[in-house]
């Protein structure tokens, strides 16, 4: 039976309204992958798919697919996912990752059963890194790309596993049992294309009065820990050439990173985006700490030559104020390139919509970029950030520029799905 649901502005925006609700303390969003707030939209979104007439599956990392009822999981079926992430960064924007996973919900939901290729409404479980030390957790686990080991190897500051983590999210009713072997994730669909629509989060689309921004490259990031080891002593009684302060490095490490970038020009950039010395005192030179550094860029060669540039940099730092150094590399993507046949059809059915638009590359890492270099044709869709702001409570774009986004994205699906794609 096709669907009967349509999906207004006042749809979407009441769906995003629905979902920030669930969040931790403090300004904006704080949902962090399997927290208290995370359960509760998870099992709101199921909710909300079956008064769509959907259903909810979800696989063992927690990941979500919202689909016709009529589409066994766990088939070999093509389908067209559609979505995006439902975990937060701390004290995030209402908008990054909830705006796509909840139209891939209606999108899914407008669609049931209007063309070849079925369209599944997906939900990652994690993308934000804010949680564990692993990145693009849920699209991994979605694609197989995440194994087993991971479960014990990947672990938070409180230093719980994933598996553990994973155990407690089964018992809310929020994960399926893990397999055996390997890949324990066993994904129930099977992406031949993916779309995946978000806010620019960055000032491009607004300052153009563009509408839509077709993506057709992600910049990619390379993020260090760097550990440093100095010499704790009386803050009163040693001289100031006498010093190993592993923190004083730092600030000098930070400032690196920030030359490295400035000094290559846009599109670098560079974040030290934690720093924790030890033991935090008034009267005690930092004898440890650490510190997390990110470069990221959409050029790869580029990209090396930073992450290079400031491990050198750093140990040049270390070795000359006497403090020893090791920096890990912590995660990082390389820079992809989406769909070029997604991006050129899209861009034609912006102009054919008359619809302000532009092809871009993405700042900001996402999931999409895990379903292209799986193979999966991807593309993503922005619409505009008021500001360039994102990450923020501050985050915000208007009803009618996500209702925009919307209907272009759902009407790129309906093709797609009307001619099976590829
Ligand atoms: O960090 C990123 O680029 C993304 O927002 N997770
Ligand atoms: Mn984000
Ligand atoms: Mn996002």
């Amino acid at each position: 039976m096709p669907s009967v649901v349509e999906v207004t502005e006042r749809t979407l925006t009441e769906t995003l309204e629905g979902l920030a609700r669930f969040t931790g303390n403090g300004p904006g969003v704080t949902r962090i992958v399997y927290d208290a707030a995370w359960r509760d939209a998870h099992r709101w979104l199921r909710e909300r798919a079956a008064t769509l007439g959907l259903a909810a599956t979800f696989d063992a990392a927690g990941n979500l697919y919202f689909h016709d009822p009529a589409l066994a999981p766990g088939g070999d079926a093509r389908t067209l996912f559609v979505g995006s992430h439902l975990d937060s960064v701390v004290h995030g924007g209402r908008y990054d990752g909830a705006y796509g996973a909840v139209s891939g919900m209606l999108i899914a939901a407008e669609l049931r059963g209007a063309g070849k290729l079925p369209v599944v409404g997906f939900v990652t479980c994690e993308e934000e890194e804010s949680r564990f030390r692993a990145h693009l957790m849920g699209a991994r686990s979605m694609l197989g790309t995440a194994k087993a080991a991971e479960l014990d190897q990947v672990v938070d500051a409180a230093g719980v596993s994933w598996r553990a983590a994973l155990a407690e999210a089964r018992a809310a009713g929020c994960a399926a049992p893990l397999g055996a072997g390997e890949q324990p994730f066993r994904p129930p669909f099977r992406p031949a294309t993916m779309l995946e629509l978000h806010i620019e989060q960055g000032p491009v689309l607004e300052r153009e009065g563009g509408a839509i921004g077709i993506v057709e490259h992600i910049a990619g990031y390379r993020r260090l820990v760097a550990r440093l080891r100095g010499e704790a002593r009386h803050s009163g009684t040693t001289p100031m050439g006498e010093r190993r302060d592993t923190l004083a490095a730092s600030a000098e490490m930070i400032l690196a990173a920030e030359a490295v970038a400035t000094e290559l020009g846009a599109p670098a950039v560079a974040t030290a985006g934690n720093v924790r010395p030890g033991p935090g005192l008034f009267n005690v030179i930092p004898g440890e700490c650490e510190l997390w550094l990110e470069v990221r860029h959409p050029g790869a060669a580029a990209l090396d030559a930073m992450a290079l540039e400031l491990g050198r940099r750093c140990r040049a730092i270390a070795a000359r104020r006497g403090v020893e150094v090791t920096l890990d590399r912590a995660s990082g993507e390389d820079p992809t390139p989406l769909s070029g046949a997604l991006a050129t059809e899209a861009t034609k059915l912006a102009a054919e919509f008359a619809i302000a638009h532009r092809r871009m590359t993405s700042g900001a890492g996402h999931d999409a970029m895990e379903f292209a270099r799986a193979g999966v044709p991807t593309l993503m869709v922005f619409v505009p950030s008021r500001g360039g702001i994102s990450h923020s409570p501050e985050e915000f774009t208007a009803a009618p520029a996500l209702y925009t986004g919307y209907r272009f994205t759902r009407e790129l699906a309906r093709r797609l799905a009307e001619r099976g794609a590829a």
